[in-house]
């Protein structure tokens, strides 16, 4: 019989039965993973309550799967998401030690959060459950599960990137928070030099390493670890935006553009995504290359997020000017350059503007893998592709590096001359570049994703089992005679 598989992250996508069918792409990885298998996905509802603490776990049942939710309390709120999470793992694990924050009462809050998580799904665990943890809020999760006797096989997935250790050291108590990784199973990475970073750091703390750099032993206890760079439904979202791109939506924003081509960005308002320096590559490109002007449309799509974050707020302050300066600079009465939004649009509507884009500008700081990449690419018109200027730093360079049009984000006449070279390439070189890109996408989907992560995490423990089953035999054995 399979095992029952417990989802846990941050946020659960528990499905509105009145709205649409919608999904980031932690719900289309969830959805995979439990596809095959019965189970549940447990998580923060998202709501901020008084009463937090004294609140029953809320259990509820939708399109055959079952959400369990608790509410975070003000104070949980405050040190362990807006706090400790993302103004100080968030940055330092992109590489910005400059912007990380630290507070020993916010540490504390993130500790007690994951071991208010651990106390909420420990009544619900069978011993026989295996337990999928996703991303950097709950690091020490497997510690305060292992802490209440449960013994599961535990995996843990890191969605965001891994730098190396002299960074990761710069992280106050790091042993609290990286080094509890090590009382997962399985640890999965984005890329190999995700991988390769959180190996250099392991060995730095004491972890024995095989000779395969795959598995590693550390206090007494076996963890392996790995790249999974996480996929997309390929197929499915190249069968969305061959629908969408029918849309009225579609058929309104085709009208705007007037014939000019369309130059595009889809982001969260992050200071991760080089969304400001991207704006600055766009204006670079305006300046040098000046026949484009009136030619060409950039729509930068960017919902905020985190706004109660001090730097988040700081940042939508300075793309707006930015935009602004750029508009007022080269902008005329029948041609505004960039059109900027702050708002979220459905995978459908988003997959339809992929598919009008002559260019996708996707162009982060640092991204551990950067799914817009990937769906812009699934979107794309095989008769006729749009092309990938990709950062160098986003995980997606590792498999889209040779179709893609790859840029280091921080020389904005690089960027500019990428957009040029893109807006000028003859259809047989998008096609070449486009076709390999495909196939690895559709080769490796977000189903293969998932069941390569719990094949390696079902192995994970075949030698501890295996060396139990020898033990029960020489134990039987020894009674017998
Ligand atoms: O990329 C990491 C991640 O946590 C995603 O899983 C999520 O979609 C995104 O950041 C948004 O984060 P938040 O939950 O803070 O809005």
């Amino acid at each position: 019989m399979v095992p029952r598989l417990i989802v846990v992250s941050n946020r659960v996508a528990v499905p509105d039965p009145e709205g649409p069918r919608q999904a980031g792409g932690l719900a289309v990885a969830v959805n995979a993973a439990l596809k095959h298998r019965a189970g549940l996905w447990f998580g923060w509802s998202g709501k901020v309550s008084d009463d937090a603490d004294r609140r029953p776990t809320d259990v509820v049942e939708r399109r055959r799967r079952t959400f369990m939710t608790i509410d975070l309390s003000p104070t949980d709120y405050q040190e362990y998401y807006n706090g400790f999470a993302n103004r100080v793992l968030w940055p330092i694990l992109h590489y910005r030690v400059d912007l990380a924050e630290f507070t020993a009462v916010e540490l504390g809050g993130y500790l007690r959060v994951n071991a208010r998580f651990a106390d909420a799904l420990s009544g619900f665990l069978r011993p026989d459950d295996w337990i999928w943890v996703h991303d950097y809020h709950l690091l020490s999760l497997a510690k305060e599960l292992r802490a209440r006797g449960h013994d599961n096989p535990i995996g843990f997935f890191l969605h965001i990137p891994c730098p190396p250790p002299d960074i990761l050291m710069a992280l106050p108590q790091h042993a609290e928070t990286m080094g509890a990784l090590g009382h997962y199973d399985l640890v999965g990475m984005q890329t190999e030099h995700d991988a390769e970073n959180l190996r250099h750091y392991f060995e730095q703390q004491g972890g024995r390493f095989n000779r395969s750099g795959t598995g590693f032993d550390l206090d007494g206890r076996h963890v392996q670890l790995r790249a999974f760079p996480v996929a997309i439904a390929t197929r499915v979202y190249a069968r969305t935006a061959r629908s969408a791109i029918r849309s009225d939506f579609a058929g309104e924003v085709r009208d705007s553009l007037n014939g000019r081509r369309l130059i595009l960005g889809v982001d969260r308002l992050d200071y991760s995504k080089g969304i400001t320096h991207r704006i600055q590559g766009f204006g670079q490109f305006l300046d040098t290359y000046k026949d484009w002007r009136h030619q060409v449309t950039y729509i930068q799509v960017t919902p905020k997020s985190r706004a109660e974050v001090p730097e988040y707020a700081d940042l939508n302050d300075s793309v707006s000017t930015l935009v602004g300066q750029i508009n007022g600079r080269y902008g005329e009465p029948a041609w505004t350059p960039i059109r900027y939004i702050n708002r979220a649009y459905s995978r459908a509507s988003l997959a339809a503007l992929y598919r009008m884009a002559a260019v996708g500008l996707v162009t982060p700081l640092r991204d551990g893998m950067n799914l817009v990449a990937k769906e812009f690419i699934a979107a794309q018109n095989p008769e006729d592709p749009g092309v990938l200027v990709l950062s160098q730093f986003a995980g997606a360079a590792e498999e889209l590096g040779d179709g893609a049009l790859l840029v280091n984000p921080l020389e904005a006449e690089a960027m500019a001359e990428a957009i040029d070279t893109a807006l000028k390439m003859p259809l047989a070189e998008r096609q070449a570049r486009y076709r390999p890109m495909y196939r690895r996408l559709a080769a490796n989907d977000i189903d293969r994703w998932a069941e390569r992560f719990l094949t390696a995490l079902n192995e994970s423990r075949q030698p501890a089992r295996l060396f139990d089953n020898i033990r029960q035999l020489f134990q039987a054995r020894a009674s017998f005679f």
